[in-house]
């Protein structure tokens, strides 16, 4: 186990939610954290202060992926606020609606840049700045499944699954980089509760994860120092079923 206490990790889209979660649980284990929001600064800035109270050091900074120039900057500010980053969590993500026939195509590029093209210049940044260290990126349990209404968004997760591979060669033996791949874990607005309901029975395990089941898989990866260019599925065996059409 590779002890991370008083290393810095960035966790983007930390400001709620899963990333949020993540973001504390590594402060939990000692790590300085990173807290990236785009627009939710009060909640990112609350991140940082329950951080704060765990007894390490964090930062909220701000950047919007959609715009490619953005994560350089943003490295730079992390770097000049933190010094040497030894983990990153890519968590930062968009999930819209749009199907194969009806999704314009700046949702696919919005998509790929926002899900994708973000986290590789994060993590390319990221190998330049650090002698070791280990990189997590969020996947979806469902990105390899046609699931009909989601097309630039699996299209998006699907190439940072193949991104996440080929970094693991290209990165090692210096840094590790693995996946989480989430299934039912917390309804988007869109979705809400309802959609969680009707489908927890869909996977083998016929229920519903939580935040500590993700923020347990990256701690796992973290400490698993012969692990490399893997991808957990937490998702109660879902991914099992594969292909289906919609929902
Ligand atoms: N929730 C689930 O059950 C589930 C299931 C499968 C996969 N996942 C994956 O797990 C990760 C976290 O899930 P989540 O539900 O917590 O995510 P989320 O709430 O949909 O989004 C996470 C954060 O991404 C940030 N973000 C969105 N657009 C951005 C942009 N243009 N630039 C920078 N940041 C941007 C937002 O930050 P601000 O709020 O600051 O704008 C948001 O808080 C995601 O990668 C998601 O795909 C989640």
């Amino acid at each position: 186990m590779i002890d991370y206490t008083g290393k810095t990790a960035l966790v983007t889209g930390a400001g709620r939610r899963l990333g949020k979660h993540i973001a504390l649980s590594l402060a939990a284990h000692g790590m300085n954290i990173i807290v990236h929001y785009r627009s939710s600064g009060n909640e990112a800035r609350e991140t940082a202060r329950l951080a704060q109270q765990k007894g390490v050091r964090a930062w909220a900074i701000r950047a919007d992926f959609a715009d490619p120039e953005e994560p350089a900057n943003f490295a730079e500010q992390c770097a000049a606020a933190a010094g040497e980053v030894a983990v990153l969590v890519n968590s930062a993500s968009i999930f819209r609606h749009g199907g194969i026939l009806d999704a314009p195509g700046r949702q696919f590029v919005e998509n790929l840049q926002i899900n994708a093209l973000a986290p590789l210049e994060l993590c390319r940044w990221f190998a330049k700045q650090c002698a070791n260290g280990s990189i997590i990126n969020i996947l979806d349990a469902r990105m390899d499944d046609y699931v009909n209404d989601h097309i630039p968004y699996a299209l998006s997760k699907q190439a940072l699954n193949s991104l996440t591979r080929m970094l693991s060669l290209e990165l090692a033996p210096r840094i590790r980089v693995n996946g989480v791949a989430p299934g039912l874990i917390l309804p988007s607005e869109v979705q809400g509760e309802a959609y969680f309901e009707k489908h927890a029975g869909a996977n083998p395990l016929q229920t519903r994860g939580s935040e500590e089941d993700i923020s347990e898989a990256v701690l796992y990866l973290l400490g698993a120092n012969f692990v490399t260019g893997q991808v957990i599925f937490v998702d109660g065996g879902r991914h099992l079923r594969g292909y289906s059409y919609d929902g």
